[in-house]
């Protein structure tokens, strides 16, 4: 599955579907990418220990989670590790009284949350992080999901 993230500008995010499945593509801002300094000491799996349904690709096992030549990119699959709904967001610092001061998303049905690199906070009832889908870049402005320099996932 080719995604074109061309207009896709800071702070601003799109879905695409993966296998039936929603797929995230946030690109981040700098100040986003700050925010996981301190919500790193804050989330249950900082580095992502424990999968979800697919194993972090080793690219991504990092306090981004994204690939290290292009940080800003954050792409996740949005459903919630719990029992699977789809969270909402990405919220700002201070706009959403569960996250607190912190940005990132929030699932409706049973109040996890995550920060911006999909990595939930401790003590929610989701038990891992959103899943990284292996991706790669085909180009500045368009990855692939699905796929990486290991084969097709
Ligand atoms: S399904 Fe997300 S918190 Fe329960």
């Amino acid at each position: 599955m080719e995604a074109d993230i061309g207009a896709l500008k800071p702070g601003e995010m799109m879905t695409v579907e993966w296998r039936g499945k929603p797929v995230w593509i946030l690109r981040r801002t700098d100040e986003m990418l700050a925010s996981l300094k301190k919500t790193d000491g804050e989330v249950a799996d900082p580095k992502s220990d424990v999968p979800f349904t697919m194993q972090t690709p080793d690219y991504c096992k990092n306090e981004t989670r994204s690939r290290a030549e292009h940080k800003d990119l954050l792409v996740v699959v949005g459903i919630c590790s719990h029992l699977g709904c789809s969270p909402s967001g990405p919220f700002a610092a201070g706009s959403n009284p569960q996250l607190g001061t912190d940005p990132g998303f929030l699932c409706p049905c049973h109040g996890s949350t995550f920060d911006l690199a999909g990595r939930v906070f401790k003590n929610k009832p989701a038990p891992q992080n959103l899943d990284v889908p292996p991706y790669q870049f085909l180009t500045d402005t368009k990855i692939v999901i699905g796929k990486d320099e290991k084969g097709e996932a």
